[in-house]
């Protein structure tokens, strides 16, 4: 048996039960919150960014996670309640295609796993129309001589990159190949060369902004962005990384890309491991307050179990033990009840802000991340 099995077996009655728990906790809150697309939760009941008086609104870059979540448990399940509201999710989200100005790189978090994984699920054409619509967006934010996609819409922002990005161009290659024209991948490629150039420290370390000349591309400063200070590593940030180049590599088959895929798990399971595998908001900030994020753990989970079945046998065990031991080590933050809406308890925005909450992504991670684990090869991304 291969070692990647003998884990997996080693743990399959653990992987199962979570799994079971998760379907029955999702199922009932597919049907509640049908008519929403969920961020957070307030006093236990999903909230909804088309509500009128919501802080982040319809364009908000999470809004594709219920969508997506929906079609993970469709796709493992069969059960037609997943379906229904994944198909629901995606109407609703039009709304936010029609809001040009207010779009951003992002597009690829929000329609990829939504309108892409329905389209490569049933075949349904006007999903692939709003994948292809959003790739369209996302490539059109290309900044030809700096060599980058530009990630936000502010005014000084014109030459900003974030490590978040290397989630949102896996929407590119998959368009590529989809339109059978090379434009899109190729421009996927020189924004993965500029993370893996400016975003990834020589120490496997990540920086979450970077700030371009617009002209020459030239890297002029970094930022803190989301994590501790400026010259930290937000955990989360690590874990696009970690994630995002090893879904390019998949996509691409270039070596480099697995590499720093490699290198930024290594740094990543050096720190949760000082800490029972829980990993905190910044690796590079002080330990007191103790601050935690549970999506950076799910997303991370979610990479090394991808690297581990892409790295040779010898090197498998290193990267799926320390998934495997971290969601297990965050299944105190685990809510099975009914009084809440969402599973995964504990997730951060930014060091300095909405602290220790839920966040439908974090949900999204750790489902993708069971799923993973009990086998599915349905890969959203
Ligand atoms: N992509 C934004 C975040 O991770 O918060």
């Amino acid at each position: 048996m291969s070692i990647y099995n003998q884990i997996i077996s080693e743990n399959q009655a653990w992987i199962d039960g979570i799994f079971a728990k998760l379907d029955q906790k999702l199922s009932r809150v597919a049907v509640k919150s049908r008519d929403k697309i969920p961020y957070t939760v307030e006093n236990g009941v999903h909230n909804s960014c088309t509500d009128p008086d919501h802080p982040r609104g319809i364009t908000w870059w999470t809004n594709g996670f219920w969508g997506g979540l929906m079609w993970l448990m469709y796709e493992a399940t069969k059960n037609e309640e997943y379906l229904t509201t994944a198909k629901n999710a995606e109407v609703i989200m039009d709304g936010a295609l029609k809001q040009f100005e207010k779009l951003h790189h992002d597009v690829g978090f929000m329609w990829h796993i939504m309108s892409g994984a329905a389209y490569r699920l049933t075949g349904d054409k006007a999903s692939r129309t709003r994948a292809l619509y959003a790739a369209a967006t996302l490539a059109g934010r290309y900044n030809l001589s700096g060599g980058f996609i530009r990630a936000w819409n502010g005014k000084d922002q014109a030459g900003w990159t974030i490590i978040d990005c290397l989630m949102n161009i896996p929407l590119l290659y998959w368009a590529s190949r989809e339109i059978g024209d090379d434009r899109y991948a190729q421009i996927a490629m020189a924004h993965a060369d500029m993370a893996l150039r400016d975003h990834v420290r020589y120490d496997g370390s990540s920086v979450h902004i970077c700030c371009h000349d617009t002209a020459t591309g030239e890297l002029v400063a970094t930022r803190g962005g989301q994590g501790y200070c400026e010259g930290s590593c937000w955990s989360r940030g690590i874990g696009w990384g970690i994630y995002g180049f090893v879904l390019s590599y998949i996509h691409t088959g270039k070596e480099e890309y697995l590499e720093a895929s490699k290198r930024l798990a290594h740094y990543y399971i050096a720190n949760i491991a000082a800490d029972d595998y829980l990993p905190r908001v910044d690796f590079r900030a002080p330990l007191d307050p103790e601050r935690y994020d549970s999506s950076a753990g799910a997303i991370c989970a979610c990479g090394l179990i991808e690297l581990a079945k892409h790295v040779p046998e010898e090197e498998k065990r290193m990267y799926l033990s320390a998934a495997i031991k971290s969601l297990k080590a965050m299944e105190k933050w685990y809510d099975w009840s009914d009084e809440n809406d969402s599973v995964l308890q504990m997730s951060t925005g930014a060091y300095n802000n909405e602290i220790h909450v839920n966040y439908i992504y974090g949900d999204y991670f750790l489902t993708e991340a069971i799923l993973k684990l009990k086998g599915s090869e349905f890969l959203p991304w």
